[in-house]
């Protein structure tokens, strides 16, 4: 082979292994004799790269979330509200309820309890917790030094769920907006939420009462204590200690927040 020729192949040699490494092929085999071929290594594919560590990854100076809502006051009144409701057949609970079961007690309450739904006697008598469960009810309110007339009672949902079923979803959802007006109207500064369905329904939280209860929550603005249904009190009485503790709680930060300074 001339020697003209000889460089002429390197050099278009070298271009091709100059392009094989652009590609990404880190190496060639050489193949012996009997084979003269070349082995092309496939390209390496690169694993996504990871944020390099200086970049930002969150939003600049953390996240720091905005102010929550806080609750505006309402002028309405409770007989507005309930004119509004009036002979309701908004959700099914309507079929076989007697009567619509509205929120009773002092409409300047510091304290509210919120329930879940009527049942048997409360049907029957219009009026909130007032069967066995309510009966309890009012033996916790006066344990805290208060009477049942100074609190302010109500349910999230007014019609007593056939069998007393827990209401579905959809079933609260149409009729907790009325018991959200009411806490605007009243604005008392803490609600005890008693069991589950009242407190998911009030705080929109997945979490169960026996993670929550004791601990105060937020209601735009509100104190919200979670504690136990009177009726599961009832079905296990060891649970009356834990619902003491978070009604001392409830009490205590009356006691140190009155306005009133006699
Ligand atoms: N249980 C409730 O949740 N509310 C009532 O009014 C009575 C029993």
């Amino acid at each position: 082979m001339a020697s003209e020729e000889l460089s002429q192949l390197i050099t278009e040699t070298k271009k091709q292994l100059e392009h094989l490494r652009a590609l990404g092929v880190e190496g060639i085999q050489i193949a012996t004799a009997t084979a003269p071929a070349v082995v092309v290594q496939p390209p390496r594919v690169e694993p996504p790269k990871a944020p390099v560590a200086s970049e930002p990854t969150t939003s600049l100076f953390g996240d720091i979330a905005p102010a929550p809502a806080k609750l505006t006051k309402s002028t309405e009144t409770f007989e507005q509200i309930h004119t509004e409701i009036g002979d309701c057949t908004r959700c099914p609970l309507h079929l076989e309820r007697t009567h619509v079961v509205h929120t009773e007690g002092n409409r300047k309450a510091r304290l509210m309890f919120v329930g879940e739904a009527p049942g048997a006697d409360e049907d029957v008598q219009a009026r909130p917790f007032v069967g066995r469960a309510g009966q309890l009810l009012t033996k916790i309110i006066e344990a805290i030094g208060l009477k049942r007339e100074e609190v302010l009672i109500g349910n999230v949902n007014r019609c007593r769920p056939p069998g007393n079923r827990a209401p579905t979803t959809e079933e609260a959802t149409t009729c907790k907006p009325y018991l959200l007006r009411e806490i605007a109207v009243v604005q008392p500064e803490v609600i005890v939420v008693l069991g589950n369905t009242a407190m998911k329904n009030l705080l929109d939280t997945r979490e169960g009462i026996t993670r929550l209860r004791g601990n105060f929550q937020d209601y735009k603005g509100i104190k919200v204590m979670p504690t136990f249904h009177p009726a599961y009190l009832l079905r296990d009485p060891s649970k009356k200690r834990e619902t003491w503790e978070d009604l001392k709680k409830v009490r205590d930060y009356l006691d140190s927040h009155r306005s009133d300074p006699c």
